[in-house]
């Protein structure tokens, strides 16, 4: 792939030139423009329907402790720095647009059913100990105790307090007000080629044939942002679409509470996690399958998350089911994001958060709007630069 010139078609007109192009609505874009807005950058959004994509179906734990892996630990440094942000980021956007985003400081409760699982979750504590986070190793009748709907076979549990939730759904939808009400501009079309002139970003083509002129363009089309035309190869973020199947469950008056926090496990190798809201919702993910762009709602994804969440909280299947969907993480080669300048002058990233979207968007935000407005990147997300991609690719090819 080569980068196109700006003059490379006579039939579409520009409409308006920005200080920042946003190529992308969902959290990490919105939360993007937002912080650059409130800096003074003109800006705009580019999105056919901003706040629709994977944020509609994500469950908005906020797990950086819960779902830390081995060899993420410098991943766990930037989810903790956005988790520490998000009391003070959900009141600021809460202020800004007049609207509840349904932040819970609940707390998580992972627990195993199996010796097989009670073992991996032992070594997941000792990890989480190792790292300086606040777990605490609960019994099965201690778990019961906190959470009586558990089954009964429940072996023990690690207590995280730390690890709260949001509600992705109303969070989109107060980021979308507060970037209008900060002066953020949308365009309701999907950037198709990015424009480029003497070897730097200028902007991008729209799909309904207009072009948008910015003086830094911003990448942040999650799953869609590793094939966006016009991008050089060696600058095209590493990033794949990686499916996930989520059920909608309602709790009734009834049976309220049903859960007061997120419980979750890990059962014959695969996530299950339940997500109780407030207002009675109860989400229940995930599945994580490599698929490419398939977003079908399978029986076999049902059939396993309700069969492993009813094996975890046998009262499930009371509930009404009331929605499936499935939707695209961001994945990328080392599971973490892609945040700040590329290698092409211009073209900036804020992508491949894989399962950490709705965690990060705070301080993807932050770190965004700084990079724009000074061009330099906080020391905080200079690990995560996409050159460490782009080096890579030029070393291979030389
Ligand atoms: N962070 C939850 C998920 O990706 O399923």
């Amino acid at each position: 792939m080569h980068a196109s010139s700006s003059t490379s078609s006579s039939t579409s007109s520009t409409s308006g030139s920005y200080d920042v192009l946003v190529i992308g609505g969902g959290v990490v874009g919105l939360a993007t423009a937002w912080r650059a807005a409130q800096r003074g950058l003109r800006t705009v959004v580019a999105d056919p329907a901003p706040g629709s994509g994977a944020s509609q179906v994500a469950a908005g734990m906020l797990a950086a402790a819960a779902e830390l892996y081995y060899g993420e630990q410098r991943l766990l440094a930037l989810n903790l720095a956005s988790a520490r942000r998000y009391p003070e980021f959900t009141a600021e956007l809460e202020e800004a647009s007049g609207q509840d985003t349904g932040y819970r400081a609940c707390g998580t409760l992972a627990v195993a059913l199996d010796s097989d699982d009670r073992a991996h979750l032992r070594e997941l504590h000792t990890l989480q100990v190792e790292c300086g986070l606040d777990a605490q190793w609960l019994s099965g009748r201690e778990c019961r105790r906190l959470e009586p709907m558990l089954a009964p076979g429940v072996r023990g549990g690690v207590r995280v307090d730390g690890d709260h939730q949001t509600d992705p759904r109303r969070l989109v939808a107060a980021l979308l007000t507060a970037c209008e009400r900060a002066g953020v501009a949308f365009r309701r079309a999907a950037a198709v080629r990015l424009l480029t002139a003497h070897d730097r970003a200028t902007g991008a083509e729209l799909s309904d044939g207009t072009r948008v002129s910015a003086w830094r363009t911003v990448l942040a089309a999650g799953s869609r942002s590793g094939s966006l035309a016009g991008v050089p190869e060696h600058v095209l973020p590493p990033v794949r679409p990686v499916k996930g199947q989520i059920l909608r469950l309602r709790v009734p008056g009834a049976y309220a509470p049903f859960l007061s926090r997120t419980v979750r496990a890990v059962v014959r190798g695969g996530h299950v996690y339940l997500v109780p809201r407030e207002n009675g919702e109860l989400v229940v993910g995930a599945t994580t399958e490599e698929l490419g762009w398939d977003t079908t709602v399978t029986a076999g994804g049902v059939y396993e998350l309700l069969r492993d969440a009813h094996e975890l909280v046998p009262g499930i299947t009371e509930l009404p089911l009331v929605e499936t969907r499935a939707g695209l993480r961001p994945g990328s080669p080392d599971n973490a994001p892609l945040l700040g300048p590329t290698a092409l002058p211009g073209l900036l990233a804020a992508t491949g958060h894989y399962r950490n979207g709705v965690l990060l968007a705070p301080l993807t935000g932050d770190v965004m709007a700084e990079a724009l407005a000074t061009g330099r990147l906080p020391e905080e997300a200079r690990p995560f630069s996409p050159l460490r991609f782009s080096n890579a690719l030029q070393e291979l090819t030389v």
